[in-house]
C-alpha cells in the first residue's frame, strides 16, 4: 500500500497515516468515520481502501476544513463537533459503524493562520475557536473567568508550573486593561515567564485552547456514544497529543465506560462489563523517520481497541 498519498500537506501533514490504518483494519464494504476530517489526509487513505460499496463520515467543527471536502460520492463531510456523532450518523441512516478514527487537537491550518490566534508567534485577536459558531473565545476567558478557574486551566491543560501567580496576576492585569490581542496579552504576562520563554508560553496558549474548545469534554461525549456506534469486530483508533487525553482514552478503552466506582462498591472490585479488546498496550507513537519529516508529530499517541 502506498502512504505517500498526502492529500494536503500545505493544510495539514497526516500523523501515523500507516499505522492508524493498520489499527482500523479496513473492511473494503464497511462504514467508517474519521470524526477530525483537517486537510483530509487519513480520510484520503480510508477511502483508498473502501470498494463501492464502503462509505465514509468525515466530522469537522471548523468550516475551513469544509474546503477540502473529497469529491467521492462515497464521501459525506459533516461540518459540526464530533460530540453530536450519533446524532448526525443517525440523520444519515447509520446506526453502526465499523471503524471511528479521531486525530485530535489542531490542524497545522488552524496553528499557521496568523487570524485565529492560536499561535503564539502572530499578533491577532485572543479568539482559539476552532468552531468561529461558538461565542466563547480565549479573550472571554481571560477576562472573565474567576481566578481559581484561570488556574486550574493552566495546571491542568497546560501544566504551566506557576499557574496559580499566572491566574492571580491575570486577575489583576485584566483590571486595568482587558486582553484583546495575542501581543498585549503576552507583553502584559512577560514578566511571568518560567524557564523557555517559547515553551511557557505554548503552555499556556495550549491550556487556553483546550478551554476555548471544551476539548476534554468533546472527547469525553465522543468516547461514551462509541460502544453504541461501533459493530462487534469494529475499530477504534484515537491519536491524541497530550497526557490528559491519553490517559482518558486508555482508560475508557480498558473499563467501556467512565462511571464512578458505585457506593456498594467503593474499591471498585466487581468486574466492569468490557466492551473493547485492547489491541495497544503501550500507545504507538512516530518514528523517528516520521519525526524527521513532520516534527508537529512529536508528543502524538496512537490507540486502537476492537468492540467485542
Ligand atoms: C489534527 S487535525 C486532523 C487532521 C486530519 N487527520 C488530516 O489528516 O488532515 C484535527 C481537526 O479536527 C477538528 N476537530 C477538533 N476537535 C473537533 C471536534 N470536537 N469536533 C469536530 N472537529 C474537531 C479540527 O478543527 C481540526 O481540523
Amino acid at each position: 500500500m502506498n502512504y505517500m498519498r498526502d492529500s494536503n500537506p500545505a493544510y495539514h501533514i497526516p500523523v501515523l497515516l500507516r499505522e492508524a490504518m493498520d489499527g482500523l483494519n479496513i473492511r473494503a464494504g464497511g462504514i467508517y468515520v474519521d470524526c477530525t476530517f483537517g486537510g483530509g489526509g487519513h480520510s484520503t487513505e480510508i477511502l483508498a481502501h473502501l470498494n463501492t460499496e464502503g462509505r465514509l463520515f468525515g466530522f469537522d467543527q471548523d468550516t475551513d476544513a469544509k474546503r477540502n471536502s473529497l469529491p467521492d460520492e462515497r464521501f459525506v463531510f459533516i461540518p459540526h463537533n464530533f460530540r453530536h456523532l450519533q446524532r448526525f450518523l443517525r440523520l444519515h441512516g447509520v446506526s453502526g459503524v465499523d471503524g471511528i478514527l479521531a486525530d485530535l487537537g489542531v490542524s497545522s491550518h488552524q496553528f499557521d493562520e496568523p487570524t485565529r490566534g492560536f499561535s503564539t508567534r502572530s499578533d491577532a485577536n485572543l479568539d482559539m475557536r476552532m468552531d468561529n459558531r461558538q461565542s466563547l473565545t480565549a479573550e472571554n476567558i481571560l477576562n472573565s473567568y474567576a481566578e481559581q478557574k484561570l488556574q486550574h486551566i493552566f495546571s491542568m491543560y497546560g501544566e504551566v508550573t506557576n499557574a496559580k501567580t499566572l491566574a492571580k496576576a491575570i486577575v489583576v492585569l485584566r483590571n486595568k486593561t482587558p486582553f484583546r490581542t495575542v501581543n498585549g496579552f503576552k507583553q502584559a504576562i512577560g514578566a511571568l515567564v518560567k524557564g523557555n520563554p517559547n515553551r511557557w508560553f505554548a503552555q499556556v496558549f495550549q491550556a487556553l485552547r483546550i478551554e476555548v474548545n471544551d476539548e476534554t469534554g468533546a472527547l469525553h461525549e465522543l468516547l461514551e456514544q462509541v460502544p453504541a456506534i461501533l459493530k462487534p469486530g469494529g475499530r477504534i483508533v484515537i491519536i491524541s497529543f497530550h497526557s490528559l487525553e491519553d490517559r482518558m482514552v486508555k482508560q475508557f478503552l480498558r473499563k467501556g465506560h467512565f462511571e464512578e466506582k458505585d457506593e456498594q462498591d467503593p474499591f471498585g472490585s466487581s468486574p466492569s462489563i468490557t466492551q473493547f479488546r485492547t489491541l495497544t498496550k503501550k500507545p504507538i507513537t512516530p518514528s523517528e523517520k516520521e519525526l524527521g519529516r513532520n516534527p508537529r508529530a512529536r508528543s502524538a499517541k496512537l490507540r486502537i481497541a476492537e468492540k467485542i
